[in-house]
């Protein structure tokens, strides 16, 4: 099965495994696991934040980012088609107490304006804005990347009305290797980030969150709060060290693919591609005259899995696992239920 449901199917390599085996671990609730001290010092430092925590997961991390900068009964501005918004069991509302407001924006990344005319002077009669939610990689806009002018900007807006900042970098790596500026400098104007190691990096599970050291003192109780200590979890950070030093300089291979799929598949009739800026690739088949599960089942009965992504979207997503040979077959795949010969075999 070639498996582009999401960059989170891929599972450890040999090498991977092989560096989680000889991790050196102890209790980390006790602060005396030095293959997590390392991962934290080190995402630390690539982030340019003074302290990292590492977590389970990135849903977990962006509670300890938020809930840390924030009292229940405030509000949170978030991007109306926002990942924090949709597909995280409305948790800053439960473990919170935080009320959330969407932004609409058209192509899924915040305008400054839309921002401005969002903020409100403080007043008795309105609940407390008190944090910004930014995303990026924007998930639900096919991938696009935020510049870091952009989140600069966005970031100063919201400043002056007296926000804390906090961005949802799932996919940051992404974002930076597409447009070759360093994670630090994309994070620089925000106050926390949550990134995670689990997606286009490859490791078995595990996020980061970064930021000040008061602030990431609150979040390391809110972690703890949740249930997100873990005991020997060097054998995890072990993974995340590696897909650090050997799989974060290969993002841009799927980058590459998605492109090179995104195009050869644009020129299937109906096919409508979202132009992919990282490795998220956003099909829309409503020409195709096929629904989305018709289209679905007939590739996975030729070998490939994609995933629905609301309407006439399915999703594709690049990751390690995908090889240039898997694209012809996908390609191929996709040109049969539609009834066509394949158009090039030559083509990757
Ligand atoms: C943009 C974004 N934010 C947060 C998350 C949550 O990460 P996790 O699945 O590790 O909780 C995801 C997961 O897909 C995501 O895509």
């Amino acid at each position: 099965m070639i498996d582009l449901l999401s960059d989170t199917v891929t599972r450890p390599t040999p090498a991977m495994r092989q560096a989680m085996a000889g991790a050196e671990v102890g209790d980390d609730c006790f602060g005396e696991d030095p293959t997590v001290r390392r991962l934290e010092d080190r995402v630390a430092e690539l982030l340019g934040k003074e302290r990292a925590l590492f977590l389970p997961s990135g849903i977990m991390a962006n509670q300890c980012g938020i809930l840390a900068q924030t009292r229940p009964g405030d509000e949170v501005l978030l991007e109306a088609r926002a990942h924090l918004l949709h597909y995280e069991e409305s948790s800053l509302a439960v473990h919170g107490g935080l009320l959330t407001r969407s932004v609409p924006a058209a192509r899924g990344l915040l305008e400054p304006d839309e921002l401005r005319a969002a903020l409100r002077p403080p007043s008795p009669f309105h609940p407390r804005t008190a944090l910004l939610a930014l995303e990026n990689t924007h998930l639900d806009s096919g991938g696009r990347v935020m510049t870091p002018e952009r989140t600069a900007e966005l970031a100063g807006a919201a400043r002056e009305s007296g926000l804390a900042i906090h961005l949802d970098g799932a996919r940051l790596w992404n974002a930076a290797a597409a447009l070759e500026v360093s994670p630090s400098r994309l994070v620089e104007p925000v106050d926390t980030v949550m990134t995670c190691l689990s997606k286009g990096l490859g490791a078995p599970v595990g996020s980061m969150l970064a930021g000040s050291g008061p602030v990431m003192e609150r979040a390391w109780r809110i972690r703890r709060r949740l249930g997100g200590q873990m005991r020997q979890a060097g054998i995890l950070a072990a993974a995340g060290l590696h897909a650090l030093e050997h799989h974060l300089p290969r993002l841009p291979e799927d980058h590459h693919r998605a492109r090179r799929l995104g195009e050869r598949l644009a020129m299937l009739p109906g096919v409508a591609v979202v132009s992919p800026e990282t490795n998220i690739l956003m099909l829309d088949v409503a020409g195709t005259g096929r629904t989305v599960p018709e289209l679905l089942t007939g590739l996975q009965a030729r070998g490939v899995r994609m995933g629905p992504f609301g309407g006439s979207r399915i999703r594709a997503v690049l990751h390690q696992e995908v090889a240039d040979a898997d694209l012809a077959v996908v390609e191929s795949a996709f040109a049969s239920i539609l009834g066509r010969t394949s158009l090039t075999s030559s083509a990757y």
